[in-house]
């Protein structure tokens, strides 16, 4: 347990997330910020008296200002708009860069050695913004959002073999969005190739579907997007800094000439440990694979142009 995490943004993955950390115990302190008054003080308090039931003695608080968060261990920051039917993610490109801006300043002052991990999106370019306005070390500005996609591949793959999630060994990578990069040649069930269990046809259409993963929930919502997994993936990510377990899993992270790339956030296989990124895991790729990590990257690079900080 460390002594404080925050969550910026008690939206729906804000909320659900600060939730999780709680019930887990990540934190002595959970505190919840949000710009709307009274909604991150309600949830809070809403979650605090949820402690007695589920067993918990972390403490969740909820405030519209920054001196309550001071000396955070970590912060996950989830503010922003999110998607509506027909949006991509690069279109809350402006209006999250300004929020996650103006937050990321907020955690410079308040939480100096905080390790960051980003929810907002477009995931790779609010990654950019917080990295750039914080300051911090690579170590300590993190994306989640690969943690997402492979669990999403992952769970469609078990829905197919009729097995359990748990045996499905998988990772995706590149930048969040339609260019994703799930890695075929490393995906396995309990060490068996995934293409002996299943044929390249029903393999493809799992894959377009994870691809696509983040539209379908939108579809179906309406009005917003997915929060359950997407908080799943955050609290696997500050748990396995918590409890400093080495836990190697995909995430955004700063590239300094990994993958023969430099200057940009990427969906990476990452060890994840009490200092946050404590290493890039690079791997072979095929050539296909390769190329489409390329793509997916110049897919990331034309946003993170257009933002003005
Ligand atoms: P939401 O609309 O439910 O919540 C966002 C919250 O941020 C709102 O409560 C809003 O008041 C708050 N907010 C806005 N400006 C703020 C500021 N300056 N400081 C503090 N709080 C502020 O949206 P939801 O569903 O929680 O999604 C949040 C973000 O996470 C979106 O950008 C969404 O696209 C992204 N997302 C990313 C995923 C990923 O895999 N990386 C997965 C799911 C969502
Ligand atoms: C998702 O993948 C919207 O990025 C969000 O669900």
């Amino acid at each position: 347990m460390v002594n404080k995490i925050t969550v910026v943004g008690a939206g729906n993955v804000g909320a659900t997330t600060a939730q999780r950390v709680a019930e887990k115990e990540l934190a002595r302190t959970v505190v919840m910020v949000d710009v709307v008054e009274g909604i991150p003080q309600g949830k809070g308090l809403d979650q605090w008296e949820s402690a007695p039931i589920e067993g918990f003695d972390s403490r969740v608080i909820g405030t519209n200002g920054y001196d309550e968060t001071g000396g955070s261990d970590i912060v996950i920051i989830t503010a922003g708009i999110a998607r509506k039917p027909g949006m991509s993610r690069d279109d809350l490109l402006n209006t999250n860069a300004g929020i996650v801006k103006a937050v990321s300043e907020q955690v410079k002052r308040s939480s100096p050695k905080a390790i960051v991990i980003v929810v907002s999106n477009p995931l790779d370019v609010m990654c950019y913004v917080a990295k750039e306005v914080t300051g911090f070390p690579r170590q300590r500005v993190l994306g989640m959002a690969g943690v997402l996609d492979t669990a999403r591949y992952r769970s469609f793959l078990a829905e197919a073999l009729d097995v359990s999630v748990r045996d499905i060994q998988a990772m995706v990578l590149g930048g969040h969005g339609d260019t994703m990069v799930p890695l075929i040649s490393y995906t396995t069930v309990s060490g068996i190739p995934i293409t002996q269990l299943l044929d390249r046809a029903t393999l493809d259409t799992i894959v377009q579907r994870a691809r696509d993963g983040g539209a379908e929930i939108v579809k179906h919502l309406k009005t917003g997007s997915a929060y359950y997994a997407p908080s799943s993936g955050a609290v696997q990510m500050a748990e396995a800094i918590v409890m400093d377990q080495r836990r190697i899993l995909p995430c955004a992270a700063w590239l300094e000439g990994e993958y023969g790339m430099s200057g940009l956030f990427l969906g990476v296989p990452c060890k994840l440990g009490r200092n946050g990124l404590e290493k890039v895991i690079e791997v072979e790729l095929t050539s296909a694979e390769r190329v489409a990590l390329g793509k997916s990257a110049e897919a990331v690079r034309e946003p993170m142009k257009a933002v003005k900080l």
